[in-house]
């Protein structure tokens, strides 16, 4: 993890707009932490206890940290003579960058990550990212459920110290800009959009016309306010959980990613389990998956109505054909660059025939 001091003010997202600290005091604060023992090379210890640490970067009332406490409870429940579990909410560790480096490295057990993330530490992780992957968001489920598709790629990363355990659904990402209606790519143009730190996001905007500003999720609600981009793109949540809503006023549902989130876990814990423990974890991951989706499908309403009513915020339903069009290249430039995703894509473009293509909802 980089601990050096940053000194911009950042936000933690999930906690009040008005709640703000240092990073160089964040970064103080994790310093200690790290001295304590929570983010040393050593994995924890209460007693005779195995300390289990889970990081994330959603708030404590995110589906996310919903389904992790849920782990929590029905881990300790069936083992907790040996193990503890601790979920570290609001980017309490660090970014999702630096959580799925301390993960490799065993100073956490698991965290949260986008799969856009994941695609710097895998290249294969690209396949997610693809802009219009899906026609609908049951073609996007059907596949992710399929482990004949993603056990592949989620065992890759081995050797990188780290194995995926399940996916969290994100929802669709959309354009969202503090105050220019985003109807068509053409409306991109000169605005800044935060993206996530990922090539692919980043050749995805420059398609669409717009100039990518990568940057971790916990910076972008201080970037918006203080307009240093025009707009950013999420799923609904990021407009109420993260207050990015109380800034941005347009919400467009031109749907261009359906871009999963990944719960990984550091192999040399994993591989460390007895073969009754692993199972037992095993069930523990299909709960999170499950309540994640469940918790999500009523957060996503909750958020559509209270961005509405209390921010303010207008949805748009734009036609995305044109955002279609503009993007479909890379599926090929990033299919010709790395020729092993290539089976997957036609596997998901099978699952795609099944499904019908719908517009914003
Ligand atoms: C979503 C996603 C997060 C991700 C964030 C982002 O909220 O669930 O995992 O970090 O988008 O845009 O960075």
């Amino acid at each position: 993890m980089k601990l050096d001091s940053i000194t911009v003010k950042c936000r933690i997202p999930g906690y009040p707009a008005g709640h703000r600290i240092r990073r160089s005091i964040w970064c103080a604060f994790m310093a200690v932490m790290v001295s304590a023992g929570l983010c040393g090379c050593s994995r924890g210890f209460a007693a005779d206890k195995t300390i289990v640490r889970i990081g994330h970067n959603q708030s404590g009332s995110h589906p996310t940290h919903i389904a992790l406490t849920a782990f929590e409870e029905f881990i300790e429940e069936r083992l907790g003579s040996r193990y503890e579990v601790e979920v570290y909410p609001s980017e309490l560790l660090g970014s999702q960058t630096d959580m799925v480096q301390l993960t490799q490295t065993g100073a956490i057990d698991f965290c949260v990550a986008s799969n856009a993330i994941l695609e710097t530490f895998n290249r294969n992780y690209e396949i997610f990212n693809l802009p219009y992957l899906f026609v609908n968001d049951e073609a996007y489920h059907a596949v992710m459920d399929d482990a004949d598709i993603t056990d592949g790629l989620f065992k890759d990363t081995v050797r990188a110290g780290f194995e995926a355990v399940t996916w969290l659904d994100a929802g669709t990402r959309n354009f969202y800009t503090v105050s220019v209606p985003v109807e068509h790519p053409a409306d991109l143009k000169g605005l800044k959009i935060r993206v996530q730190q990922s090539p692919t996001n980043v050749e995805m905007m420059r398609l669409l016309g717009g100039s990518a500003t990568p940057m971790g999720f916990g910076d972008v609600y201080t970037a918006l306010q203080s307009k240093i981009i025009d707009g950013a793109e999420n799923n609904e949540l990021a407009l109420t959980n993260n207050g990015h809503g109380d800034v941005c006023k347009y919400y467009s549902y031109d749907m261009h990613q359906m871009v999963p989130d990944i719960l990984i876990g550091n192999y040399e814990f994993l591989s460390s389990l007895s073969d009754t423990e692993r199972e037992i974890f095993e069930e523990g991951f299909k709960l999170v998956n499950e309540i994640e989706r469940r918790e999500w499908t009523r957060a996503v309403e909750e958020a559509k109505d209270r961005a509405r009513t209390v921010q303010g915020v207008e949805f748009l339903y734009p036609k995305k054909q044109p955002f279609i069009d503009a993007c479909l290249p890379l599926h090929e430039k990033i299919l010709s660059e790395n020729p092993e995703i290539r089976p997957v894509y036609d596997a998901i473009q099978e699952y795609n025939t099944r499904y019908e293509e719908k517009d914003g909802e």
